[in-house]
């Protein structure tokens, strides 16, 4: 969950370069940064605790600009804590050899300790607590002349998961970047090569890239790029063009990314159902999916995996699935369903919903299905990730690239996907022409509908003004708007820190509703689909016990806004649609309740944006 950097030119200077990437991957982690460079007299380290502007402030007091032109090559680090407190000993580069070979690296060694003890027993010193000090020592005992072949012996021993770029004195003009379970990305400049966790580091330089996959180990050099096996083979990998720009990934005059993303909901939204639906026969077409309807209507039962948003837009999957579709579906947390030994089989479809398409437990319960013979599909945002090229077949949200930590637009646009594919697959069962062209119309009018909710954003910053100061929140729904109530319960958790639950609106009696008071709000979906009476009945059992509570009803529902405390309304809309839009007013009551709070809203504490780490 860290973010590396590596950069190599005949001329320019390896310093501007390297922090910009960092400050791009910020988002994977920011408790320490460090950057090493080649130089005629050895190996330079600049390394810090905190964000990647105090390593630049750093670099700007010990390495002036007339001096920086000489680097040429480097390599750099922004830190997620797994091994060891984010301390500037702990940060990467890491060092071995006696200073004279740097590494940075992303992921988990898992048998470092057995490696260490090892390396140990021949007289090498760690410094750090950390797991990756490991891999530079293995590399420098291993190191007989040629940098990539230490690499590889090095590799085949470890266990775990890494993305790592390496440099050395000894190696002059090179760097040895590899990846197993990480993403590792790198960039074919004019006159630069770029390496980088992912594209956004890469997009400022050039948009001609390669993937690296799994066991890839490259040579790059000022001349360019080797790439090879870890068993020395030489390997082709097809270099791609990126179709986003640079401003994609600029705030375009938001205060937050965020922000940003949640405003452009509707044009994502627009992306992700452009060439996709078929209103004349009254289905969705999705082709990355690879299925024929005989295929499609020999499907059983469905299995949703996912972390975190994905599983709740998988949970939202289900009752989708099962509506149109009459196809039994369990949405399964993905490190749950990867170590129970799932049963799954030929007669089921697995569909993996992640965002960024790196989330390790969501990748090793792609291959556990893959590996008991289940159809595998993704639906995944960032292009070429490991789960896309692993799933080998899905959808793509095109949503752009989500750089705030928190998930927005990436929901709804798994929703919308998701709520395509159960059109498809309904089409090829009970599913009549007539409702299938139906739902394509609403479809359709999803991103006009999101626009209506943006326009709330004021009142829903006044409604969030009155309980910004409260520290304990619940969220309750029924039906399809249950998996609606816990997404909004994780927003506000993980970007404004309030001890949030989202419960299944019936369960309060069972229990939590001893925790009710004056000081805990109650956010209700109030959404005018089939539940609203029950859910208003638990409503009323929360005022009973004075808690206030805040409703997301139906624009012109005045029965429902007059039963809460505080209302926010959303456009009149079908069952299929309501998550989407009570979501779209939750992530901003979220956004303003943590603005309010002073919170760091793109970069949530101890967060990250993908947890390549189980
Ligand atoms: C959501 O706001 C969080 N960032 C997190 O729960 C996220 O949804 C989860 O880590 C899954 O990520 P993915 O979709 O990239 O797999």
């Amino acid at each position: 969950m860290c973010g590396i950097v590596g950069f190599t030119s005949r001329e320019t200077s390896a310093v501007g370069p390297l922090i910009s990437g960092l400050r791009r991957l910020e988002y994977r982690g920011y408790d320490s940064a460090g950057v090493a460079l080649e130089s005629p007299d050895g190996i330079r380290v600049y390394k810090q605790t905190g964000k990647v502007a105090e390593l630049d402030a750093l670099l700007k007091r010990e390495l002036p600009e007339d001096e920086r032109g000489k680097f040429t090559i480097g390599i750099a680090h922004t830190r997620w804590a797994t091994h060891g407190l984010p301390t500037t000993v702990n940060a990467h580069p890491h060092l071995a050899d006696g200073g004279s070979l740097a590494l940075v690296h992303n992921g988990i060694v898992e048998n470092y300790a057995a490696l260490r003890a090892g390396l140990e027993k021949h007289g090498v010193v760690f410094v750090s607590q950390t797991d990756t000090e490991v891999l530079a020592h293995l590399i420098a005992a291993f190191d007989h002349g040629d940098l990539l072949a230490a690499t590889c012996d090095a590799l085949k021993r470890v266990e775990g998961t890494y993305g790592i770029a390496v440099i050395s004195a000894k190696h002059r003009g090179e760097m040895i970047v590899a990846r197993k379970g990480s993403p590792l990305v790198i960039g074919m400049g004019e006159k630069d090569t770029v390496v980088a966790s992912d594209v956004s580091a890469i997009v400022a330089h050039t948009r001609q890239v390669i993937y690296l996959k799994d066991g890839d180990v490259a040579r790059i050099t000022p001349e360019g790029v080797d790439i090879y096996s870890l068993d020395n083979a030489p390997v082709s990998r097809e270099v791609q063009e990126v179709d986003w720009d640079i401003g994609a990934i600029e705030k375009g005059g938001f205060e937050h990314f965020m922000l940003k993303e949640i405003f452009e909901q509707p044009d994502a939204l627009r992306n992700t159902i452009r060439g996709r639906l078929d209103a004349a026969e009254g289905t969705a077409i999705l082709s990355g999916l690879g299925l024929s309807p005989r295929e499609l209507a020999a499907i059983r039962r469905l299995v949703i995996i996912g972390c975190g948003t994905s599983l709740h837009a998988g949970m939202v999957g289900k009752y989708l699935f099962e509506s149109l579709a009459g196809v039994p579906v369990s949405p399964e947390q993905a490190a749950e369903f990867r170590y129970s030994n799932p049963i799954v089989g030929p007669d089921d479809w697995v569909i993996a919903l992640s965002q960024s398409g790196e989330t390790a437990d969501t990748l090793a319960a792609v291959r556990e299905s893959i590996r008991k013979g289940a159809l595998v599909s993704g639906l995944c945002n960032v292009v070429g990730s490991t789960i896309a090229r692993e799933t080998g077949r899905g959808v793509y949200l095109h949503a752009g690239p989500e750089i705030s930590v928190a998930s927005t637009k990436a929901f709804t646009a798994q929703v919308t996907a998701l709520l395509m594919t159960a059109l498809k697959l309904g089409r090829t069962r009970r599913l009549s022409h007539e409702e299938g062209t139906a739902l394509v119309a609403q479809i359709e009018r999803i991103p006009d509908l999101i626009a209506e909710v943006l326009k709330e954003s004021d009142a829903i910053a006044k409604v969030a003004e009155k309980y910004a100061k409260s520290d304990d929140m619940f969220f309750i729904g029924r039906g399809i708007l249950y998996p609606a109530a816990l997404e909004g319960a994780l927003k506000i958790k993980e970007i404004a820190y309030v001890h949030a639950e989202g419960y299944q609106a019936a369960e309060l009696k069972h229990g939590p509703i001893a925790l009710l008071s004056d000081e805990t709000p109650v956010v209700a979906l109030l959404a005018d689909i089939p539940g609203k009476e029950k859910t208003l009945g638990n409503v009323q059992e929360c005022r009973a016990r004075k808690a206030p509570v805040i409703g997301v009803v139906t624009a012109d529902d005045e029965a429902a806004a007059a039963a809460v405390d505080d209302f926010i309304r959303v456009p009149r809309t079908s069952v299929e649609l309501a998550p989407i839009l009570s979501v779209v007013a939750l992530q901003l009551f979220a956004y303003h309740v943590a603005r309010l709070r002073g919170c760091e809203i793109d970069q949530p504490r101890n967060l990250a944006k993908s947890v390549t780490v189980e």
